[in-house]
């Protein structure tokens, strides 16, 4: 199974969620690759958010992550793109070359636990915002994250 995770920037939260899902899946034993990219160009190249890096070393959680922007192709890579907000969602089925593509886009947030009661939350950008937003979007990720495992473990 391969995995994208997608953000805008891809230094702050896609990052934070490959990591996140990477560990929980390796302790998890589940067979997965993972990735992240963002649907903008900025920051191609460039390592993640010190913010990101400082929670995730905080969390004892390692990433190893160069900034990339997602593309169509990468359509073709992935059997699960899952997308940190609705604004990442629609940009992505936009992008996305036919229907079936398009239907592999999912939001991280619909696998959070309290999905039902809540309803799909996206995950905030804290880019550019205080550390603790950098540590709430964490919390948030690592919950759905967990969700998630254990979603595609079900299907094993
Ligand atoms: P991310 O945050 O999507 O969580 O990586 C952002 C980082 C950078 C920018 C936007 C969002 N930017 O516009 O440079």
């Amino acid at each position: 199974m391969r995995i994208c995770f997608v953000c805008l920037g891809n230094i702050c939260r896609s990052p934070a969620a490959e990591a996140v899902f990477l560990h929980l899946a390796d302790q998890a034993g589940l067979d997965v690759e993972v990735e992240s990219a963002g649907t903008g160009p900025w920051h191609v190249g460039e390592p993640p958010h010190e913010g990101t890096l400082t929670e995730a070393a905080r969390r004892g959680i390692p990433v190893d992550h160069v900034g990339r922007q997602f593309g169509p192709d990468d359509f073709a890579r992935f059997e699960l793109v899952v997308a940190m907000d609705s604004g990442n969602v629609a940009e992505l089925q936009e992008m996305a070359p036919d229907e079936e593509s398009a239907a592999r886009v999912v939001r991280l947030g619909e696998f959070a636990p309290d999905v039902g009661t809540t309803g799909v939350r996206d995950v905030p950008d804290p880019y550019g915002r205080p550390q603790a937003e950098f540590v709430t979007m964490f919390d948030q990720v690592e919950t759905a994250c967990r969700g998630l495992v254990e979603h595609l473990s079900g299907d094993r």
